[in-house]
Parts: C-alpha cells; sequence; structure tokens
C-alpha cells in the first residue's frame, strides 16, 4: 500500500471511529421535575376558523341549498332548469312583495302544467344525504295562479330517485312549509329537485335543507361530525372569522358582526373574498350567507368550552388587496363594533347589546375574555388605528385582553416594525403569523427562548408547515409537516410564559371546492377526516398540563452520517401528578434516549405513551385511509427516574410518567 493509499485508509478508520463514537454518545432528556416553570395557560391550544375553502358555507354551516334565497349577483347560480317532459313554463327571480325586504329576492316557477316543470339545487358540490336518515327542508311559497302542487324530491347524481314528498294547497301569502325527506340511499352529491305538478305558478323563496341530526339537533345548525371534529381536539380557544376574511378585499366586503345576527333570512348575503382571491382555484359560487355567525359562534365556543377569541376589522382592508383605509378620523363607527360586540358577548340582558344576545336564546353572558383588533395588518397604518382601539376598549373594558397583528410574516421588516411600537403601547398580546418550509418550523424551535418576558405576550395566531410553498396548491399535509409543526410546539411549550396561544391555520377544507392548503380538516359532503398536523395537534391539546418543567437536552455531536435532531418540552399535570413529555424525532431511525426525571425519587407504575407515526415522511391521511397516521396509546414499564426509551423514527411521542 503506497503511503497516499495509506493515509486514505487510515482516514476512512477515522471517520468510521468518529462515528461509532458519536453514536455511542447517547442522547439524554434531563427533566428538572422539581424547577418552578411558568403556569401555562388553560386556554393555550386553540383553533383558528375561516370560512375558506368552503369552511362554513358548504361545510360547518350545514345548510344543503346553496344561493336558497336567489340573491347571489347571478339570481340562478346554483340552480338550473327541469322539464323532464313535454311541460313548458318559465323561471323569474322577482323582487314585487318580497318575502322578506332584506333579501328581496325569490324565484317564480310558471307552469302550462302539460308535466312536471320546476328547478334542481346542485347543492354545494352536489347534496350528501345517508340514506333513512331525516332531512329538514323548509321553503318560504306563495300561491300565484293556478293550484300546481309542489313535488319535493332528491335524485342521485346517476339520477335515481332518492325520496319524494308532495306539498299542496298554497295560499296567496307567504308562508313557510316544511317536510322531512328520508333518502332512499346514501349519495355524495344528490340534487334536490322542486316540481310544479299542474297548471299554474308559484313563488319561492329560502329554499332549505338541513340535516335534522345537526351538532346538538339545533335547526339550522352545523354539521355534527365537524364540530365533533373539533370538540375532540379540546381546543382552548376558538379564533374567529379569520383571517383575510375579516378584512375584506375593500371595507365595504369587511366582515362586520352586526350583520350576522338575529332571523338568519335577514342577514346579508356577502361574496366570500376567497371567491376570486386566488385565479388558479376560483369559486365563483362562494359566498358567505352568515348562518353561521357570530352568536352561533359564541354558542359553539361553550359547546366545545372554548374561549372565543372573536378578530374585528380595525377600519383597514387586506393590504394584500386594496389596503383601503377608513380614515382615522371617521374610525368611531369601528371602535364602537368593538365595544357593542363586548356588550352583546358579556352585557346583562338589560343592555342594547346583551337583549339581542337573549332574545336569541342566551340571557346568560358568553364570558368573552380576548378580542382581536385587525387580522395581517402592517405599518403606522395599523400602529394608528390600533392606539385608538386600545384606549377606547382599555378605558371600558380594561379586563378584556387585546390582541393586536404583527403582520403576515413571523420576520419580515412589518414584524420588525410593528413590535416595538406594540410593546410601546403596552399591548397584551401581539398575533404573529407563520406559513414556511417545514425547516423553518425545526430551526426556529428556541426562537422564544429569548423574548422579553416583560413585553406582550405572544399569540402565534396562524401557523403551518408547507411542504412546497405558501399559497402553492402542491402542499400536502404530510408527516413531515406535522412533526416540523411538533417540534416548533415543543418551543411554544418550554416558553409558556411568553407563548399564551397558538393555532393552526386554516382549520377545515372541502376537498371539492377548497382554495388554500395545507388545511388541518378535510371533508367532502359527507366524510371527513383529521390530518396528521390535526393529531399533533390534539396531542399537545390533550396533554397541555398546568406548569412547565424545563428539560435539558443533550444530542450527540454532531455527524453527518446522521441526522441528530431531536426536540422535547415538558410540563406537570397538577391532577394526576404527572410529568408529561412530548419527544419529536423527525429523522429516519430510531434514537435510543436516556430520560432523567431529575428531583424525582420514585415512579410509580402505569406510564403510558402516545405515538403519532408512520413508515415515510410524506405519509398522509386521506378518506380511504382516514388513521394512517394516527396517535396510538400503550403502556410502557418505567421503573426508576433514570430510563431508556426508544423514540422510533419520525414520530411525537408523549409520554406521562407519574413521579
Ligand atoms: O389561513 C389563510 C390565510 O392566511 C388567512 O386568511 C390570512 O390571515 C393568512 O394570510
Amino acid at each position: 500500500m503506497n503511503a497516499k493509499k495509506r493515509s486514505r485508509v487510515s482516514l476512512c478508520v477515522l471517520a468510521l471511529f468518529l462515528g461509532l463514537a458519536a453514536e455511542a454518545e447517547p442522547t439524554r432528556i434531563t427533566v428538572q421535575t422539581e424547577a418552578q416553570g411558568a403556569r401555562i395557560n388553560p386556554a393555550m391550544w386553540g383553533i383558528f376558523f375561516e370560512d375558506i375553502n368552503f369552511g362554513a358555507d358548504g361545510g360547518l354551516y350545514a345548510e344543503l341549498v346553496k344561493n336558497r334565497g336567489f340573491e347571489f349577483p347571478e339570481p340562478l347560480m346554483g340552480w338550473s332548469k327541469l322539464s323532464p317532459g313535454v311541460a313548458k313554463g318559465r323561471l323569474s327571480v322577482l323582487t314585487e312583495k318580497p318575502c322578506n325586504a332584506a333579501a328581496p329576492h325569490y324565484l317564480r316557477i310558471e307552469s302550462d302544467g302539460k308535466g312536471l316543470f320546476g328547478v334542481a339545487n346542485e347543492g354545494f358540490r352536489g347534496i350528501g344525504v345517508r340514506q333513512n336518515e331525516p332531512y329538514d327542508f323548509s321553503v318560504e311559497v306563495r300561491g300565484v295562479s293556478g293550484s300546481p302542487n309542489l313535488k319535493v324530491e332528491l335524485y342521485s347524481s346517476e339520477g335515481a330517485l332518492l325520496e319524494s314528498v308532495e306539498l299542496k294547497g298554497f295560499s296567496a301569502n307567504w308562508e313557510k312549509r316544511r317536510a322531512v325527506l328520508r333518502p332512499s340511499a346514501t349519495e355524495a352529491r344528490a340534487k334536490l329537485y322542486l316540481l310544479l305538478d299542474g297548471k299554474g305558478s308559484l313563488d319561492f323563496d329560502l329554499v332549505s335543507l338541513f340535516p335534522a341530526n345537526t351538532w346538538k339537533r339545533r335547526a339550522g345548525g352545523l354539521r355534527a361530525d365537524m364540530v365533533q371534529m373539533l370538540a375532540d381536539l379540546k381546543p382552548g380557544f376558538m379564533r374567529f372569522p379569520g383571517g383575510c376574511i375579516v378584512e375584506g378585499s375593500d371595507l365595504t366586503r369587511r366582515y362586520q358582526w352586526k350583520k350576522t345576527i338575529g332571523p338568519v333570512e335577514e342577514r346579508a348575503l356577502l361574496i366570500n373574498r376567497w371567491n376570486n382571491e386566488f385565479l388558479h382555484r376560483p369559486a365563483p359560487d362562494y359566498f358567505q350567507t352568515f348562518g353561521l355567525g357570530f352568536f352561533e359562534f359564541f354558542q359553539l365556543c361553550e359547546d366545545i368550552g372554548a374561549q372565543p377569541l372573536p378578530i374585528l376589522n380595525c377600519g383597514m382592508a387586506c393590504q394584500f388587496n386594496s389596503g383601503e383605509l377608513c380614515p382615522l378620523d371617521q374610525l368611531d363607527p369601528y371602535i364602537q363594533d368593538a365595544l357593542d360586540l363586548i356588550e352583546f358577548a358579556n352585557g346583562p340582558a338589560s343592555t342594547e347589546w346583551g337583549a339581542k344576545r337573549a332574545a336569541m336564546g342566551h340571557p346568560e353572558p358568553f364570558n368573552l375574555k380576548l378580542l382581536g383588533i385587525g387580522n395581517e395588518q402592517w405599518d403606522q397604518q395599523y400602529i394608528d388605528r390600533y392606539a385608538r382601539f386600545h384606549r377606547a376598549l382599555k378605558e371600558k373594558y380594561p379586563e378584556i385582553l387585546l390582541v393586536s397583528s404583527a403582520g403576515p410574516s413571523p420576520d419580515d421588516r412589518h414584524f420588525t416594525f410593528a413590535w416595538p411600537r406594540l410593546r410601546e403601547l403596552k399591548a397584551d398580546i401581539v398575533d404573529e403569523h407563520c406559513y414556511a418550509r417545514p425547516d423553518w418550523f425545526f430551526d426556529n424551535t428556541h426562537r422564544y427562548d429569548n423574548y422579553d418576558r416583560n413585553g406582550p405576550k405572544v399569540f402565534m395566531g396562524e401557523y403551518a408547515a408547507q411542504s412546497d410553498k405558501v399559497v402553492s396548491v402542491r402542499n400536502r399535509n404530510d408527516l413531515e409537516c406535522a412533526l416540523a409543526e411538533a417540534a416548533y410546539m415543543t418551543g411554544l411549550e418550554r416558553n409558556a410564559d411568553v407563548v399564551r396561544l397558538a393555532s393552526y391555520a386554516p382549520l377545515f377544507a372541502h376537498a371539492d371546492a377548497w382554495q388554500w392548503r395545507p388545511n388541518l380538516i378535510w371533508t367532502d359532503n359527507l366524510r371527513i377526516y383529521g390530518t396528521p398536523s390535526y393529531y399533533a395537534q390534539q396531542l399537545f391539546s390533550r396533554n397541555r398540563g398546568d406548569t412547565v418543567v424545563p428539560v435539558k437536552l443533550e444530542l450527540p455531536s454532531s455527524n453527518p452520517r446522521t441526522d441528530s435532531r431531536l426536540y422535547a418540552s415538558a410540563v406537570r399535570d397538577d391532577a394526576n401528578g404527572e410529568i408529561i413529555l412530548k419527544v419529536v424525532n423527525p429523522s429516519s431511525e430510531s434514537r435510543d434516549v436516556v430520560i432523567q426525571l431529575e428531583g424525582a425519587r420514585s415512579v410509580r407504575s402505569g406510564a403510558t405513551a402516545v405515538v403519532l407515526t408512520g413508515g415515510k415522511p410524506n405519509d398522509e391521511n386521506s378518506f380511504d385511509a382516514p388513521q394512517k397516521v394516527f396517535p396510538r396509546s400503550f403502556p410502557v414499564e418505567i421503573k426508576s427516574p433514570m430510563f431508556n426509551q426508544a423514540v422510533p423514527p419520525l414520530t411525537l411521542m408523549v409520554l406521562r410518567i407519574k413521579v
């Protein structure tokens, strides 16, 4: 062997030795069980709701008829003419002598009576119905001429009749008529038919079909399976109604909470800002009916035990769109809306807005404690407006914690501009947003370690790892993204004294009607599944604990041959006397970890582990395999405060240990 070859061999031996030596070095997590960590906000892990991706209309709001009141700018959008035989007739959308002056359009169907004639509604990318389940049909109807009967029918996408009921004898005045439909088969893309049988004409408004089995069986309520998924997260708070939808593309299209309460039929329709936001994902039929309005939001929060966190427009339209501003000297009505919302939520029934809440069936207050001023705003324009809200709201309701905005990015110039100014204004909580590649989340787990402990607190109000890039249609909800978020959440948890609230965004997406991905939960007209990110959120939320327990993480010295990343945080659950340790191993190799519960004298039996893992970083859940990446729990035997624990590859592991 010549000298050159010999030195190459010895280099290899050395590298091998160093590699082995590095592997021999253990990974160690020291959990300082006796240290007094910060109290964790019981509401820390929450949810972000926005009517994007058919999240409300066509989603959580269980109405199955699209454009039920013929108020869309194209008044027959969602409806099509039906003339199955030889009958001839006419459809017209009119406004004279309306059923409801606030939403004046209605449909007149005239038929020559030579067969059936009428309309079909396509629903929200079809109407999802289940075999033999009851569906509440209702319609405002008025007889105009003749005495035709009305057939109300459900048809499958293949044209099979699923249900038919007949209504007769219509008066010359508007009258609400109802029927219960029980489809003979399950169908994801059914259509609803309204057919005149006989010569004459009838007027129709507010054509509605709801599953009777809504959440808590509330008439005109919410889709039960979607609410159940939220309840299963045990969310600490619910942010509502967004998101950019708060801002509107211009101020006329902003979200105005007062227009979303009271009788549903009087809530004025608004074009959904996601209707035409992305030319690559147009949704021309996307409108807001506000059937899920602010009263329903507060009620939902109460149902699922989440603190309401409304976000209000602060006199600024979306700065990604028009950026229209309400002049500072005209801001009072916006501020008044915020004051009135607090009264609506918390005021006694003797107050103006408390009375409206009571009239809607909830005399008790909703116990609002948090309020967001603006969504993703930036620049001096925002600071000026926030300052005015802050002053007025603090004067009347000093107990309400206000959320202010640091803009759309976690580290751009808007962000660095906003923070010192918000600090100066003594803002309570600053809302930070981040949509970035998984690496950003892995690299930023220490982001909050050095945040000022005396300044405003943080609300990580929107975040999600993007497997491709922001706004890309190629983004996937895969395991790697969930692990990146989980790793980041260990950093939020370790810094729970600063980070008081956090929510993944967006929440829901309809598989046939989305504008944005990734999302936490996917639905179609009948089915639903949680993404790996959903289960990561759930594991943190359900294992929240009461106080932070500091952890020391010692990783083997870096070795190019192995991926030594590991992330951990721990909390104490007071009621159960348990230490809850969360460990994230995003690498493709199992890790043997020495865990030391420093300060614990003994460990009681009954420890458990929950593991969220999968075979590949790009593993995803789907309608057909909703539990491919799913938390599995099992008992673990831990006999002493120092023990070895294998953490499988691509895993979020939650250990609950009684000490
Ligand atoms: O979550 C989707 C959008 O992302 C939100 O509406 C907005 O606040 C952010 O830009």
